[in-house]
């Protein structure tokens, strides 16, 4: 019936308190280390020095590289890489949210394999990489489940294209620290919206018409975990029994995505952040998810069903009304964090939705072919259109 290859090389440390840990998980993997990080969070949340006293305290030099932004840029990581090319960096720290740890990935493949991040990429060379600078991930988001996959989203800001690309074993981090601690500073919103985004891993894996048992035990059971404890994180983020479930889910979401993938719901956001590097990913995916299920409804209906009775209590043996009504508990629960926006409120243009969605069939047409349904181009301009 079933037939499966599970490759999880990551070890994944889990824990409150783990960061002040580090030290035992690095041993052996260089004396120079690059701390990718963004501008501002980890500094002020004192993480960052942190980490460096604990570097320091083993006799490892680090190269702290600030210049990370959200939806992160080629230009930043190939100079990242330049960076560490100079100065023989050994092995790369990826200190921060999603955009940081990707960064770190990509930096991890440029500096090691040489050139620019592009060429290694489906879209820009599709040159091999050689290697990769291993890669220790110290996630301050429980969204993005980076520190449990291979993957890592950069855009080329020249091209608009917004690519989610994978690089096998080179790209899993060799360990990742998932420390709830480090998340009690993550403010409202972006509490939700990087909560939403690993709902919504959760939830297209579940779809992916290669779903299978173990991928749906994860999935399941991550979403439940997002349902039942953002509320609390959301109202008191110190809550620090609430930022381990969700911590637990985004990592249970990236490991489920790596064994299946994600379908078209997270291609149609590329489009959306792609266009507009002020979209935020996790809200960009709220506002088409709701429009997504219901185009594909009749070729997705009976697996919403039990995402409807499993996750949100749906008490209904229909599976098409089940299913609907799964669909309006989603609505309902994405409107206690104000995710329920039209895309026109996110600054993206009609006019663009046939370039948009011509963009991102061509840069994740597979992600359409696992999709129920298989739609095309037109059929994501009509869930743009709805999503309107
Ligand atoms: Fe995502």
């Amino acid at each position: 019936m079933y037939a499966f290859e599970a490759f999880l090389p990551t070890r994944i440390v889990f824990g409150a308190g783990k960061v002040g840990e580090l030290r035992k998980y690095i041993e052996g993997l260089g004396k120079k280390a690059m701390i990718v990080t963004g501008r501002r969070s980890t500094k002020e949340s004192g993480l960052l020095d942190r980490v460096l006293q604990i570097l320091r305290s083993k006799g490892i030099d680090a190269v702290v590289f600030d210049k990370i932004t959200p939806n992160p840029v080629l230009e930043s990581v190939d100079e990242g890489a330049r960076i560490a090319r100079q100065e023989k960096v050994e092995f790369i720290i990826g200190l921060g949210g999603g955009s940081a740890i990707d960064s770190g990935k990509a930096i991890a493949v440029a500096a090691c394999s040489g050139g620019s991040y592009w060429d290694y990429t489906r879209v820009g060379g599709r040159k091999r990489p050689r290697c990769a600078l291993p890669i220790v991930a110290i996630p301050t988001t429980h969204g993005t489940g980076t520190e449990a996959d291979p993957f890592l989203v950069i855009t080329n800001t020249k091209t608009k294209e917004k690519l989610g690309e994978g690089f096998g074993k080179l790209t899993f981090p060799v360990v990742s620290i998932v420390d709830p601690e480090t998340m009690v500073t993550l403010p409202k919103d972006q509490t939700a919206y990087t909560s939403m985004d690993a709902f919504y891993h959760s939830l297209e894996v579940f779809l992916n018409v290669n779903a299978y048992p173990y991928s749906d035990v994860l999935a399941l059971d991550s979403m439940k975990r997002v349902v039942s404890n953002l509320r609390v994180a959301y109202e008191n983020p110190r809550d620090i029994e609430a930022r381990s479930e969700l911590a637990w889910a985004s990592t249970e979401a990236g490991i489920t995505e790596t064994l299946v993938g994600v379908v078209a719901n997270h291609a149609l956001e590329h489009g959306l952040s792609g266009f507009n590097d002020r979209v935020v990913h996790g809200l960009g995916l709220c506002t088409l998810g709701p429009h997504f299920l219901e185009y594909i409804f009749d070729h997705a209906y009976r697996r919403i069903a039990i995402v409807g009775r499993e996750v949100f209590g749906v008490q209904e043996i229909d599976d098409k009304r089940a299913a609907a009504l799964a669909i309006n508990k989603l609505w309902e629960f994405q409107e206690v964090y104000g995710c329920n926006m039209p895309i026109r409120e996110l600054g993206i243009a009609k006019e663009d939705f046939q370039e948009m969605a011509e963009i991102v069939y061509r840069m994740f047409k597979g992600l359409a072919e696992v999709t129920p349904g298989k739609p095309g181009v037109e059929d994501f301009v009509k869930i743009y259109e709805m999503a309107w």
